[in-house]
């Protein structure tokens, strides 16, 4: 309803906190709006393949749960999460060398509200955090929206470059007497950027936070999603004091059920368990219940092989594709996992003006500023094949390729 003539309505603008004056609505949201034009091939969005999902295991599990925990599963849990999941999800963890037990792990309502509540603890307005750059958006609107100031670390093929990191935290800490409050990284098939981090790099951040005595948050849904090449080890592994770890299963099973897992400190999650209290109380009963009965089936493990070989042939398709038909002075990566292809054309090329004529083109990707804390790089591009077809992947790039080589005046 809107205001009638002759009510006064509120300025809500005068109502406001501080901090939510500072929150912008996702782009990347808005821009799937446009791109869910009819026609539009999108790359954009961060979506699954939700062919592959398994309906039927889900719907067996589920049928189980209803008859066997009902009364359970429809109400209100701890706010840790479910005793029989975060028991299967530690054991799980140290199989990977987290050297972790109970009080180590949290269920969350997925990995952004995992976000939501590091910032919530640790942010102060004002405090000063380290990014990547590129960084994931989700993240950084997460950390904004308590008012955090970002100082943001240049990214290569290998990861967060470590160099420049010591030298930021010695010129922080040492010339201007800020201490950092966390550094964030994604460390695997990084999201925009598709690289990884190398074992090097991962040693040798760890190193940096022990030295320098910042803690790392390492936020990962997308390390068990890897196709190709050695798994390397979380950077949780390598330390457990100083790193806090967020989990998903939303590309490992289904962002649907809004489910993942913070490891960490057991003082710090005592800490988060309060913030989600307030927030929550607990994540969804039924979701944990159902997907801790598709663990114990065991069927995570083949679901999880079918999506790694469905997006190895898709991502083999899209660099396919773009080999063919980008012109050569754009540059891409080429991820060993994920769901994400980082392109960076020319810096004549503006990315966010591109876009619109991409749409006139019937094809979207994700501008590449929206990635970046201080929004200062306009020439990238993040693609997704996870979610496109087959035959979207090639004429989507196609379109896109079309367009690029008229901008390059080819
Ligand atoms: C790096 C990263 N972190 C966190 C998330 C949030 O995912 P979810 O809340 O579905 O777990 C995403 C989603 O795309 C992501 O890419």
């Amino acid at each position: 309803m809107g205001v009638s003539p002759n009510e006064i309505g509120i300025e809500w603008e005068k109502v406001y906190a501080e901090r939510a004056k500072g929150m912008r609505a996702s782009e990347i949201r808005e821009l799937l709006k446009v791109a869910k034009q009819p026609g539009v091939i999108s790359l954009a969005g961060g979506f699954p393949d939700p062919t592959l999902f398994p309906v039927n295991e889900i719907k067996e599990v589920t049928d189980f749960v209803l008859l066997n925990e009902g009364s359970d599963a429809l109400q209100y849990g701890v706010t840790e999460g479910l005793k029989q999941l975060r028991e299967i999800l530690v054991e799980r963890m140290r199989k990977e060398g987290a050297d972790i037990g109970l009080d180590n792990l949290i269920i969350t309502t997925a990995s952004q509200q995992g976000l939501d509540l590091i910032a919530k603890i640790f942010i102060n307005p004002k405090d000063t955090i380290i990014v990547e750059s590129p960084s994931y958006l989700g993240a950084l609107q997460a950390f904004n929206a308590f008012e955090a100031e970002f100082v943001d670390i240049r990214i290569n093929k290998d990861g967060m470059d470590t160099d420049i990191l010591e030298d930021t935290l010695k010129d922080l800490i040492f010339k201007k007497r800020i201490k950092p409050k966390f550094i964030y990284t994604v460390p695997n098939f990084h999201n925009p950027a598709g690289v990884t981090l190398s074992l090097e790099r991962r040693k040798r951040l760890v190193e940096l936070s022990e030295k320098y005595q910042v803690p790392i948050i390492e936020d990962d849904p997308y390390g068990e999603v890897r196709f190709e090449g050695e798994a390397l080890p979380p950077l949780i592994s390598l330390d457990r004091s100083h790193v806090i770890t967020l989990r998903t299963f939303s590309k490992i099973l289904s962002p649907g059920l809004r489910l993942g897992w913070i490891v960490g400190d057991p003082e710090v999650v005592r800490k988060i368990v309060i913030a989600k209290q307030a927030a929550d109380l607990c994540s969804p009963s039924i979701t944990q219940n159902i997907v801790y009965h598709f663990l114990k089936k065991g069927y995570l493990e083949p679901y999880l092989e079918k999506v790694r070989v469905e997006y190895k042939k898709k991502r083999d398709l899209m660099i396919e594709s773009m080999e063919k038909y980008f012109p050569e002075e754009v540059k891409f990566t080429k991820p060993e996992g994920g769901l994400f292809i980082w392109a960076s054309c020319p810096k004549s090329i503006n990315t966010e003006e591109l876009f619109f004529e991409a749409i006139q083109e019937k094809v979207a990707y994700v501008i590449g500023a929206s990635f970046y804390a201080h929004r200062d790089i306009h020439n990238c591009m993040r693609l997704n094949f996870s979610l496109p077809s087959h035959e979207q992947i090639e004429e989507g790039i196609k379109r896109l390729g079309n367009l690029l080589k008229k901008k390059i005046g080819k």
